[in-house]
């Protein structure tokens, strides 16, 4: 009776332990990111700015954000004469790090904000 009972204390054991790598690399594939597209256009973009943004670079801004992110010029413009890949690019508690007060968005979204850059600057 004994020995049974340690075979299927073994066996539930083996069972979670299984279960539980079954379910984490299901999870690794749930987190990845969506594939970056051929060519990155605003419409990639406008996701990534107003989820992060738009706290502050509202329009009207907020909380002494100098200058609204709210459509396409604005964001161009401020990615043509306002530094903001470098802003976006800048080490977690680094001065200057947009969004500011953090956290640093995904490198995934820093890269793709950049390729929308090499990319042209497409509106759509
Ligand atoms: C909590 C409010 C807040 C959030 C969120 C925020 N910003 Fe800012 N942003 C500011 C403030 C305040 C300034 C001006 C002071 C400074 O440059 O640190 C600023 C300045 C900037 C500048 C420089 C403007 C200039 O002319 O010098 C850029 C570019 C910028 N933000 C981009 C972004 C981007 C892109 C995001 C989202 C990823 C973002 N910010 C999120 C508050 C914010």
């Amino acid at each position: 009776m004994k020995k049974y009972f340690q075979h299927y204390l073994l066996l539930s054991i083996a069972a979670l332990l299984i279960n539980a790598c079954a379910s984490s690399s299901f999870d690794d594939i749930e987190v990845d990111e969506e594939p970056t597209p051929e060519i990155v256009t605003y419409q990639d973009v406008k996701p990534i700015i107003d989820g992060t943004c738009l706290s502050c670079h509202s329009n009207p801004t907020q909380n002494g954000a100098p200058m609204p992110l709210v459509n396409y010029n604005n964001v161009k413009e401020a990615l043509l004469d306002r530094d903001l890949l470098n802003k976006i690019s800048k080490n977690e508690g680094e001065d200057g790090l947009m969004p500011l007060g953090g956290p640093r968005l995904p490198q995934s979204s820093i890269d793709l904000i950049a390729k929308w850059n090499t990319d042209g600057l497409l509106e759509n």
